[in-house]
């Protein structure tokens, strides 16, 4: 208990920021997720959505025109590299995009450093392409993409709305509560992007104190979070993510039984740290997708690792902040970090899923972002945020828009362009 403590420290202060940062929005489910869904289903009408895919089932591919796979795709790692200066800077701006949340937009609110988007990333031993909208889009037409997460999702999805958008802006066919649950579609590529809100994954209850939630969960690690689950067999593309859930106390319950726990300090329950925690959980999602019998053949699954947050001086609630400008070089970062151990794990259940799952068809891909994102202290919003009930604390948590977050699409491409498909 001693030499975890400081651990404990942090990532409850981690954790909490969390609460404050996702619960103050309003209840996600005082309508029924069921009833949600439901909604979900006939707002897209599947009936046109269903028959413009099957008129693209087949598509002429002779007009596509897409980059060849580099050539020595076995000898480069697309995730070990560097960041190296670059003019060209962002793709988009608060202009050209009109959808970057005000939180996220970073230069309205205040901030005025920029060099921090004249960066782009270098793998060692090949080059990472530049997203390029219309390439992305030919790639998914007529297809169905969806986010699965949090708010560090959310904020993926938000720079690719702002990516594509360059190119063709979206219908937005689906809204439901803050956000959490949205569906796009770009009409022109048949394409339908989607956002599904899930802090754990897997099922999760939150425990009522007195009516109202206590921040405290019951993980059911034998059964996935339904509101993903629901739309799996619809998507042809899959993006997990997740972890900042887990640095709050927990319980781990199979069935009906207590199994475990996460920081209760309960002499006659097993304790165990969240990295296992979130193990269990990949290790359930991974386990469902590669079970799912109505899925389709070609899903293709990615794991987005964990991104980590940089608060300095302190915790989020204690004077941390970051106001960095540059990024940070290779030799400058600590993979002793518990982000790296969290991204590890991820990483390892991913390749235990992707062994099993080879063997029966099934696809996954990895856009293994933390080792760039660490060298990226300079690209959070921190005191450039807009929610005004923040104020006092920084956000060190989630990513300006434009910044170097857009680099996970740029990485998205270059994955889907390979395990695509369409490249043969
Ligand atoms: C759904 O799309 C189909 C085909 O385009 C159309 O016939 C039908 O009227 C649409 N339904 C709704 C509820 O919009
Ligand atoms: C864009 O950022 C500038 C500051 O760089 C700010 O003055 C302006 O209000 C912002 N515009 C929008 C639409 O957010
Ligand atoms: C719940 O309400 C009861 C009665 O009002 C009160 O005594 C108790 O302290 C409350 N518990 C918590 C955790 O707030
Ligand atoms: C463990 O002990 C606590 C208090 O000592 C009790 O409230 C709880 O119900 C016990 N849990 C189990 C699974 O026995
Ligand atoms: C969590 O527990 C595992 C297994 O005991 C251990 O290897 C790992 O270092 C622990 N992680 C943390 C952050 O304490
Ligand atoms: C960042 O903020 C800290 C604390 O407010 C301050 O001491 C430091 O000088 C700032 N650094 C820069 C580069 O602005």
């Amino acid at each position: 208990m001693s030499r975890l403590a400081p651990f404990l420290v942090t990532f409850l202060a981690t954790a909490t920021i969390f609460s404050l940062f996702l619960l103050y929005s309003p209840n996600p489910f005082l309508i029924s997720p069921k009833q949600g869904l439901n909604d979900l289903n006939s707002v897209q009408n599947q009936t046109s959505i269903r028959a413009a895919q099957k008129e693209h089932q087949a598509p002429d591919r002779t007009n596509i025109k897409l980059l060849p796979p580099p050539k020595k795709e076995e000898e480069c790692d697309l995730f070990k590299g560097h960041w190296i200066p670059d003019l060209r800077g962002a793709m988009y701006t608060n202009s050209s995009c009109a959808t970057i949340p005000e939180s996220k937009n970073c230069f309205r609110n205040g901030r005025r450093d920029r060099d921090f988007l004249n960066w782009r990333w270098k793998p060692e031993k090949c080059e990472l392409p530049r997203f390029d909208p219309k390439t992305f889009l030919e790639i998914v037409r007529g297809k169905k993409m969806a986010f699965i997460g949090d708010s560090v999702a959310r904020n993926h999805v938000e720079s690719l709305l702002c990516l594509l958008s360059q190119e063709e802006n979206p219908k937005d066919i689906y809204k439901y509560s803050d956000d959490r649950f949205r569906i796009w579609y770009f009409p022109q590529y048949d394409f339908t992007l989607m956002k599904l809100w899930s802090k754990y994954l897997i099922a999760a209850e939150e425990r009522m104190v007195n009516g109202s939630g206590s921040g405290v969960f019951d993980l059911l690690l034998d059964k996935v979070d339904d509101k993903w689950a629901e739309q799996l067999p619809e998507l042809d593309y899959a993006i997990f993510s997740a972890g900042h859930w887990f640095f709050r106390l927990m319980y781990l319950l199979e069935g009906d039984k207590l199994t475990g726990c996460v920081y209760c300090n309960e002499p006659n329950v097993t304790e165990y740290n969240n990295s296992q925690a979130l193990r269990m959980a990949f290790r359930a999602i991974f386990k469902y997708i590669n079970d799912c019998k109505n899925c389709k053949g070609g899903l293709l699954t990615l794991l987005r690792t964990f991104a980590p947050a940089h608060f300095e001086g302190g915790a989020w609630n204690t004077g941390g902040y970051c106001n960095r400008t540059s990024p940070l070089s290779k030799g400058e970062i600590d993979l002793g970090r518990f982000d790296w151990e969290l991204r590890s794990i991820q990483v390892e259940e991913f390749e235990r899923a992707k062994k099993e799952g080879e063997m029966e068809g099934r696809r996954f891909g990895v856009l293994d972002i933390t080792r760039a994102m660490l060298m990226r202290p300079d690209g959070h919003p921190g005191v450039h945020w807009g929610n005004k009930w923040m104020k006092g604390y920084n956000d060190c948590v989630h990513w300006c828009m434009p910044g170097p977050v857009d680099y996970w699409n740029h990485f998205l491409m270059e994955i889907i362009r390979n395990e695509g498909g369409l490249v043969s």
